[in-house]
């Protein structure tokens, strides 16, 4: 049988992927990323991520199929994130994949960045074991739960079928889970991105030293067992950002050095403790038995153990892919795309458009 050879486009935050794909078999994953250009404002600047997905967009393209040793010509189709996202990034690259589709004559598909992240798992080499395109292909009826941390999104989706029934269940309602590693950080004086920065402060830090608040936690969201609280599986993260600051304010007003490490620490436990409760109560409330791990977040030292203890407290069975799988990229959109294109999917019209907010 024919393995279709996909070339995938991912550009909705500030990371320019092309990844290439044969069908599960991963030729090549090119990431260029724009993050040096967001240091000095402390997080991603929707207009400079844009204008540098311009400016990387051919030469990721010309390294990608020279590393993976084809051509333009050859591709059966070209796969692009069509959304969530920053709409002026993925402007950048639907008209990139767009101007490829036409020009080589070639079908296209729009992709939800979302499902993507779970889509690496139709890959061979996810970097777990058993985690490939059978196990997507023989998911429980329950279906496979999703927990995306990254600076762009927070959520919790359950996967019953990867091209056909995806549920969000949860999502942040301010701030991403990494974007407010990113504005504490600034507040502690550290650099961006923040996220790892605050992972290695928090290490002589104790967690306890203060008490921040964990968002959307009470009752009221929460709910209770016979009773569904309206923000259950949602997060927010603005509020503990508030408490940071005025804890942050408070020693700068008395003249005291800040506890960095302390508040850190606290920060972070707050973070993670909020995520991997919620991500608990909906893979339990839906008899979800595996969870998967992904975005840039999964990284951190403290939301992976922590998971990993909570997923074993309750019987679930973590997976988290390869870290260049986790962050965004173009294999996992080439991945979506093959498997869309192997099940005979129509592809989008030329004239789709980009979608920022696309559920
Ligand atoms: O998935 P990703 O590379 O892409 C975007 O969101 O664009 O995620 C980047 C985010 C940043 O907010 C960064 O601070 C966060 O992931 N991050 C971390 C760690 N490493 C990266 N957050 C917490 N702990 C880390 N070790
Ligand atoms: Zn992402």
């Amino acid at each position: 049988t024919h393995e279709p050879l996909i070339l995938g486009i991912e550009s909705s935050c500030d990371e320019t992927g092309i990844g290439i794909v044969r069908g599960s078999t991963l030729l090549t994953n090119t990431v260029s990323s724009s993050m040096d250009e967001h240091v000095r404002f402390g997080g991603v600047i929707p207009e400079i991520a844009s204008r540098a997905h311009l400016d990387a967009m051919i030469p990721a393209l010309h390294a990608a199929l020279e590393e993976a040793n084809v051509t333009l010509d050859e591709m059966d189709a070209i796969a692009v994130t069509a959304g969530p996202g920053l709409a002026g990034a993925l402007m950048v690259g639907v008209s990139a994949a767009k101007a490829l589709a036409v020009a080589a004559n070639k079908p296209l598909y729009g992709i939800n960045h979302l499902v993507a992240h779970v889509g690496v798992g139709l890959l061979d080499d996810s970097g777990i074991e058993g985690f490939n395109a059978d196990f997507m292909d023989s998911l429980p009826k329950e279906g496979l739960g999703a927990l995306l941390v990254s600076g762009g999104h927070t959520e919790i989706l359950v996967v019953r079928d990867i091209t056909s029934d995806v549920e969000l269940l949860g999502a942040t309602l301010d701030d991403a889970a990494g974007e407010a590693y990113d504005k504490v950080a600034r507040l502690l004086g550290l650099n961006y991105p923040g996220g790892p920065a605050i992972d290695k402060a928090a290490r002589n830090g104790n967690p306890k030293a203060f008490a921040f608040p964990r968002g959307l936690t009470a009752r009221k969201y929460m709910g209770t067992d016979e009773e569904h609280g309206p923000h259950r599986y949602d997060f927010s993260f603005s509020g503990l950002k508030t408490a940071v600051a005025r804890v942050v304010e408070g020693f700068e007003a008395r003249g005291e050095e800040v506890p960095v490490a302390d508040v850190a620490a606290s920060f972070q436990e707050a973070v993670v403790d909020v995520i991997t409760r919620k991500a608990m109560l909906a893979c339990t409330e839906q008899g979800i038995k595996t969870l998967l791990l992904g975005g840039g977040v999964a990284a951190n030292s403290r939301l992976r153990e922590l998971t990993a203890q909570r997923c074993q407290e309750h019987g679930i069975k973590l997976i988290i892919p390869k870290l260049s799988l986790c962050t965004d990229n173009g294999a996992m959109v080439a991945a979506l795309g093959a498997r869309l294109m192997g099940e005979g999917r129509a592809p989008s019209a030329i004239d789709f458009v980009a979608d920022s907010s696309l559920p």
